[in-house]
């Protein structure tokens, strides 16, 4: 079961043969790479043990790291957790879309998807491709991020074919993610709810819902287990320092000096009069395309073999919460690099 599927056949939107393939190959416990709005996710059928531990060790992932469920709606979501009103609540506004509730599970869940845990993270990833798959599937895909432990998560799919390539069965082809940073996770076991990871949906929507004082946005929490809240979890291979737009130029030439290659990754501000140095290279100035392009620069960077990467540091403000949350692992991470 080691072909992958054509990116022609599957760029047609839901290609009924390709959606019809992966769902055999699911089946039959094989592990699937699927595209979803925020990050390609390396899915297993969530109910067939041997299939999850396969996504485990394809990953490198320590087995007590659980996984996500993702499930086509909130129909489903009884099948795997109990379902307070509140989760319904944030269902039906958020699903299918980039939010991951982390619910009490069902006796009959597996616990190797949970990590041994007795609550499991469900979400409803609103990609087509997903949304077909998971529809034809019937049940529910345990999948983390398609991307080996410890490394950046894939936009395209051509990052999964780089770093699993014949590791995976198949891979569905659904183009770049539409929003290149992983989902938010938010706990309902406690008694407020509560961000573990900051991600592609922003707190400010939740409490749009939940009210300014509905939830918690305080960070990870150190009860569950999150290895997105590892400190070095997103590393590139490439050392990353994050540095302040005024002392960029002066870390550069420093850096230089020493005999190192240095690329700096800048904000591309509207009317940045600069014109494009060498070495130097732009996301966008506002969260959401900064964070659309984020990954797949750093591995476009990585691949490059400059000795350092600076990094301009983004606005504090929360709606950055998600990008300065991945920039911080990423520099915890790579000094000495982490490949884990
Ligand atoms: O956007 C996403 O969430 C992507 C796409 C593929 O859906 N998935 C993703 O999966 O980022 P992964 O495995 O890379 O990260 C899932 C996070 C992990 O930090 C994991 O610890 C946390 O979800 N998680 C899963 N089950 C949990 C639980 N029961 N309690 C707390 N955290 C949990
Ligand atoms: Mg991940």
């Amino acid at each position: 079961m080691n072909e992958t599927t054509t990116p022609t056949a599957d760029l047609q939107p839901c290609a009924p043969e390709s959606i019809a393939a992966a769902v055999a190959c699911l089946r039959a416990g094989g592990v699937v790479a699927v595209p979803t709005e925020t990050v390609y996710g390396l899915g297993a059928d969530a109910r067939n043990a041997e299939a999850v531990r396969r996504v485990f060790a394809i990953k490198g992932r320590p087995a007590d790291h659980p996984l996500i469920v993702h499930v086509a709606g909130a129909e489903q979501a009884a099948d795997w957790a109990v379902v307070s009103p509140l989760a319904r609540q944030l269902m039906a506004r958020f699903w299918p879309g980039p939010l991951t509730l982390v619910l009490p599970a069902r006796g009959d869940v597996p616990r190797v998807v949970t990590g041994g845990q007795d609550s499991v993270a469900l979400r409803a990833p609103s990609h087509p491709l997903a949304q077909a798959l998971l529809r034809a599937f019937g049940g529910g895909l345990a999948a983390p991020s398609a991307n080996r432990f410890g490394a950046v998560s894939p936009t395209e799919a051509q990052h999964v074919r780089d770093s699993l390539g014949d590791a995976v069965d198949r891979i569905l082809d659904g183009g770049p993610c539409r929003f290149g940073v992983e989902s938010t996770i938010v706990s309902l076991l406690g008694e407020r709810p509560r961000i573990l990871r900051p991600g592609a949906l922003p707190a400010a929507a939740l409490r749009e819902v939940l009210g300014a004082d509905g939830i918690d946005c305080d960070g990870a929490s150190p009860a569950p287990r999150v290895p997105g809240a590892l400190a070095a979890h997103y590393a590139p291979a490439t050392p990353l320092e994050i540095v302040d737009t005024v002392a960029l130029p002066e870390r550069a030439a420093a850096l230089r000096q020493q005999g190192l290659r240095v690329c700096v990754l800048c904000l591309d501000h509207p009317g940045r009069s600069a014109p494009l140095a060498a070495d130097e290279f732009f996301l966008p100035a506002q969260p959401e395309g900064y964070a659309h392009g984020l990954y797949a620069r750093l591995r476009a960077l990585d691949a490059m073999g400059y000795d350092r990467l600076l990094v301009e540091a983004p606005p504090a403000a929360e709606s950055w919460w998600a990008v300065n949350d991945r920039l911080a692992r990423a520099a915890a991470g790579s000094a000495p690099p982490v490949f884990d």
